[in-house]
């Protein structure tokens, strides 16, 4: 979603900014505009569209000043324009900011600053904001009148403002929106809402906690909270791998995050399986060993791509462990009232870290009461600090908008939950020694599949001719079907509907005829069978045909107009392995069709509004 950026310091401001901008682009934004103190004022560039529209724009100019603020925007409230696009400012152009997030009492605020004179220009809900401290500006200092608007506002927010009557000061708070502070040296800091931006100049940060305000000057930062009183922090090193943050030679993120799955498995089980035990060694879990041991029940809850996973997890965990488990899409979670008590564990599921609905659904899960174990990607990121322990994904940087290797990595950690939690309780070491060698052998596995990659590329380029879609799967394999629509929509702007195999005939099997081809899921595991029936149904009706189905597998050549192999696994693993060919499937469509992979329309790599 939106992407936020300061600089204070010596060095001109515009450069850093703009590069700033350039590695949060992932993100997915609207429009993109920056503001850079000048001796006695603020100079505000904005620009519709991509960042080359922004920077076409300010080669017009020479912006000097080593003060500055940049946002990438993704709508919200107002439409994408050059108008909408921040950084916005007060009736006098003196002070500008920047923001992530909603300020949901925008209406009231606006409807009451109007009424004392000040006009507004945008659609936005964050032009009130800047016109709120605007108002307080008048009798107070600039950092007190920051403060005290953000005492008025109700909603979340990042932000970052700077006054051109204090031109050596940045002001930054976080409420529900990430805000990472940067520290390049005595007098020089980096705000951003993204760790991407900063890495380049600095691995030296400080996490904003929810209700903090960062005051930068030249002479150096202080955090204080929202009633002004200093709180103290302590500096933390980021250790990730920003070269893994590139294309390496693939002409996507994405068909570069597909191939990386055989490693990104391989760095989650790392340290963690253990092959000759049976066993599962979660050291993120020990402190909250004995609660997770006590569990009674499990509530998995995540968005997107990540609640997918943890139905495969729900699965895996009530046959291996035999702990009952509901998954439930984090937005529906927080406003409803779930039964929580001290015996249930919750399983708060993010690549990101930041999913907005995800922090309220685990914030909420420990007001009731319950453990709150954390499987996330993005370190140091809000949920990863706000659950009680948790394990990282180590899927390294995910750049791509349609999450591809954070779900392996996902799928991955869930598999060792399982082991860990069903080696605790009934499963025999015997079992639990299959399931790690059977991990283990994953990547290879996975990379086997690769070797199929034209024949599905070709595929993909036949397929890319129909509108509508279904992606078929049963059990294990139920979740993935809905993922594989998913990945489809995503990136492809195809129609795609993921479904149960067997719910096909209970009414969507009305849609099906020549025109209206299946995805289906269907390796050698308990339910072949049963899907192989659900398939012959589709041919039944002149619907086409493409099927996932094990290494070998003759039967459904005969039956289905093409396939796709994948090879044989222990049938709780077979997710891992049948996402493979829907995520290349996917990528190949869309690239069949021209579209943005790494950036679609419309979508944002974190979401961190409701
Ligand atoms: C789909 C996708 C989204 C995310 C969802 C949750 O490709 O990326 O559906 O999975 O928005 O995001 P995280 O995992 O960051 O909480």
């Amino acid at each position: 979603m939106c992407g936020i950026i300061g600089y204070i310091g010596k060095q001109p401001a515009t450069p850093i900014i703009m590069d700033g901008l350039k590695r949060m682009e992932y993100r997915g934004y609207d429009s993109a505009g920056l503001a850079i103190i000048q001796s006695d004022s603020i100079a505000c560039h904005k620009k519709e569209g991509k960042l080359g529209n922004l920077q076409a724009e300010l080669a017009k100019y020479d912006l000097v000043g080593s003060v500055g603020i940049g946002h990438t925007r993704w709508a919200t409230h107002g439409k994408p324009s050059d108008v909408n696009a921040h950084p916005h400012n007060d009736c006098r152009e003196e002070i500008y900011l920047i923001h992530n997030g909603i300020i949901e009492n925008y209406h009231d605020i606006k409807t009451a600053l109007s009424a004392k004179g000040h006009t507004f220009y945008s659609a936005t809900d964050t032009e009130v904001l800047v016109h709120l401290i605007e108002e307080h500006h008048k009798t107070l200092p600039f950092e007190e009148a920051f403060i005290t608007a953000l005492n008025e506002v109700v909603g979340t927010y990042g932000v970052v403002a700077i006054s051109s009557k204090e031109p050596n000061k940045m002001m930054a708070a976080r409420l529900g929106s990430p805000m990472i502070l940067g520290i390049i040296g005595d007098g020089e800091y980096i705000v951003a809402s993204d760790v991407a931006a900063i890495m380049k100049h600095t691995r030296e940060v400080v996490y904003l906690n929810d209700g903090e305000v960062c005051v930068l000057t030249e002479g150096g930062y202080e955090i204080k909270d929202l009633k002004a009183q200093a709180v103290q922090h302590t500096i933390q090193q980021v250790d990730w791998d920003f070269t893994q943050a590139q294309k390496q030679g693939y002409p996507h993120f994405m068909l570069k995050e597909i191939h990386e799955q055989p490693d990104v498995l391989m760095n989650a089980l790392r340290g963690r399986v253990k092959q000759e035990e049976g066993l599962a060694h979660m050291r993120g879990f020990l402190e909250q060993a004995e609660r997770l041991q006590d569990t009674k029940r499990v509530i998995i809850v995540a968005m997107g791509t990540a609640l997918y996973a943890g139905q495969v997890g729900e699965y895996m965990i009530e046959e291996y462990a035999g702990i009952p488990v509901e998954v439930e899409s984090a937005a529906e979670f927080r406003y409803r009232k779930p039964v929580i008590d001290e015996h249930t564990t919750v399983i708060a599921i993010s690549q990101s870290g930041e999913t907005a609905d995800l922090i309220a659904a685990v914030k909420e899960s420990k007001l009731k009461g319950a453990l709150v174990l954390g499987l996330v990607n993005v370190v140091g990121s809000t949920i990863a600090r706000e659950v009680h322990a948790g394990a990282y994904c180590h899927a390294g940087p995910e750049i791509g908008v349609a999450s591809t290797k954070a779900f392996m990595a996902q799928l991955t950690m869930l598999a060792l939950v399982t082991l860990h939690l069903g080696r605790q309780r009934g499963m025999s070491v015997v079992m639990g020694q299959r399931i790690a060698k059977e991990l283990l052998a994953m990547p290879e596995k996975i990379k086997q599949i690769f070797a199929q990659e034209k024949a599905i590329a070709k595929l993909a380029k036949e397929y890319s001719q129909y509108h509508d879609f279904f992606f078929l799967g049963r059990k294990y394999n139920y979740a993935i079907a809905y993922e594989g629509a998913l990945k489809l929509k995503e990136v492809s702007y195809l129609h795609a509907e993921g479904y149960g195999a067997g719910d096909l005939k209970h009414g969507p099997i009305a849609l099906i005829d020549e025109q209206f081809p299946s995805v289906v899921i269907v390796p050698q595991d308990s339910v072949y069978e049963k899907v192989l029936s659900n398939l012959q149904e589709i041919k039944a009706r002149s619907g086409r045909v493409l099927a996932i189905a094990t290494e070998g597998d003759t039967h459904v050549a005969d039956i289905a107009d093409d396939v796709i192999y994948i090879p044989k696994t222990l049938e709780m693993l077979t997710p891992l392995l049948a996402v493979v060919p829907l995520q290349l499937f996917a990528y190949y469509v869309a690239d069949t069709l021209g579209r943005d992979i790494d950036q679609p329309r419309n979508l944002a790599k974190s979401v961190t509004v409701e």
